[in-house]
């Protein structure tokens, strides 16, 4: 089998943080999204890797390389525009070939795994296989309705949804999924929907499997879901400490602190982690928090946040929290007169001031 990496598309729900860093290299623990998502492929055997591409092909191309790094060997499949999931799967066609494949959302999670999804495709050799998750808010997903066990239908954001079960970012194809992607039209909003490629197999009589999955699952378009994920795996993280921690400082819980970084004067309160030539000087990190690399935190208290590389927070006054802060980015106190917030915010920036 093969793998189908979809890192293309646009990420506006997170702007402006996708307006210079793909959606897919956010890192969760300090490692990009699409890494996990490249791991669980070749875990499952699969290590001829597909990647569509779009804008940010070069940054894409540049962290992932040949695929070496995970045994793998990546090919780069460059998608003009984002016209949807259907679109990105026509334009994997020739590398897919005949051969069976999983569709991998580059901005997807699961914790799990799914090994267990892929063994099971092929031991019944289904036309297609989805994975189901129960949400709370199906009217966000994509939605199945089930009879009997049996897929009938589904809907891309229904606004009556006819089931709880979302549409999860990884589905496994045989080549018949070619042939259902050329049948559709543009959606609505002018894409080809995954969901109408799969309906398509319904309605011709092909066989689509689905499983409802019980692990933990995340589409990662929006900050509070990059927050909850970036919260899920640090839960999982073990403790290690390479860099330097003083005497003054106190590290509680687990907490990884990468090569490089200091920690002077601080309390680190895990879980949390601190990337590589980082310093935690005179501050506070708490619970849930991924500093990456190369960032300075100074006289600031900060909880359940992921700070992007370069950024430096300095004498901040009140607890930063639930916030993602982008690369290269100054917080600081200004003694400038007169007294007074002085921002340079990006377009599509949410910034809460006390
Ligand atoms: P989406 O989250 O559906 O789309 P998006 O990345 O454009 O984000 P937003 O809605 O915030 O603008 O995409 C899911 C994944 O698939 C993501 O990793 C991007 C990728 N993708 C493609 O590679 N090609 C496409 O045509 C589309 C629509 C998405």
């Amino acid at each position: 089998m093969k793998g189908l990496v979809l890192s293309g598309g646009q990420g506006t729900r997170l702007r402006p943080i996708t307006a210079t860093c793909a959606k897919q290299l956010v890192p969760i623990a300090n490692k990009p999204i699409l890494f996990y998502g490249l791991e669980a492929l070749v875990k499952a055997g699969i290590r001829d890797l597909g990647i569509i591409v779009g804008e940010t092909r070069k940054e894409i191309m540049a962290a992932v390389g040949d695929g070496s790094k995970w045994g793998a060997r990546a090919t780069y499949l460059e998608q003009e525009k984002p016209l949807g999931l259907a679109h990105a799967v026509l334009v994997g066609e020739e590398y897919l070939g005949d051969e069976p494949f999983v569709m991998y959302l580059g901005d997807n999670l699961l914790t799990g795994g799914i090994t267990e999804f892929v063994d099971e495709f092929q031991k019944y050799q289904p036309n297609c296989q989805i994975l189901l998750a129960e949400v709370s808010h199906p009217e966000q997903f994509g939605v199945a309705e089930l009879s009997g066990g049996r897929v009938v239908k589904l809907e891309e954001k229904p606004k009556n949804p006819k089931s709880n079960l979302a549409l999860v970012g990884v589905c496994m194809f045989d080549k018949h999924i070619f042939q259902a992607a050329r049948a559709l039209k543009p959606s609505w909003r002018n894409e080809l929907e995954i969901v109408d490629a799969i309906q398509y197999l319904i309605d011709n009589g092909y066989n689509v499997r689905s499983h409802i999955i019980s692990g933990w699952w995340k589409d990662t378009g929006r900050l509070e879901d990059m927050l909850e994920a970036n919260r899920v795996v640090l839960d999982t993280i073990t403790g290690n400490i390479e860099g330097f921690v003083d005497s003054s400082s106190r590290i509680e819980g687990r907490v990884v602190i990468q090569a490089g970084a200091e920690i002077i004067n601080s309390v680190v309160r895990g879980p949390a982690i601190i990337g590589e030539k980082s310093r935690i000087i005179n501050s506070f990190i708490g619970p849930f928090t991924s500093v990456h690399h190369q960032a300075l935190i100074q006289g600031s208290e900060l909880e359940h946040s992921i700070i992007l590389g370069n950024s430096s927070i300095i004498d901040i006054g009140g607890k930063i929290v639930d916030s993602l802060v982008g690369k290269n980015v100054e917080l600081n106190r200004s003694n400038l007169r007169p007294k007074a917030y002085r921002f340079m915010v990006g377009d599509n920036s949410r910034v809460g001031i006390l």
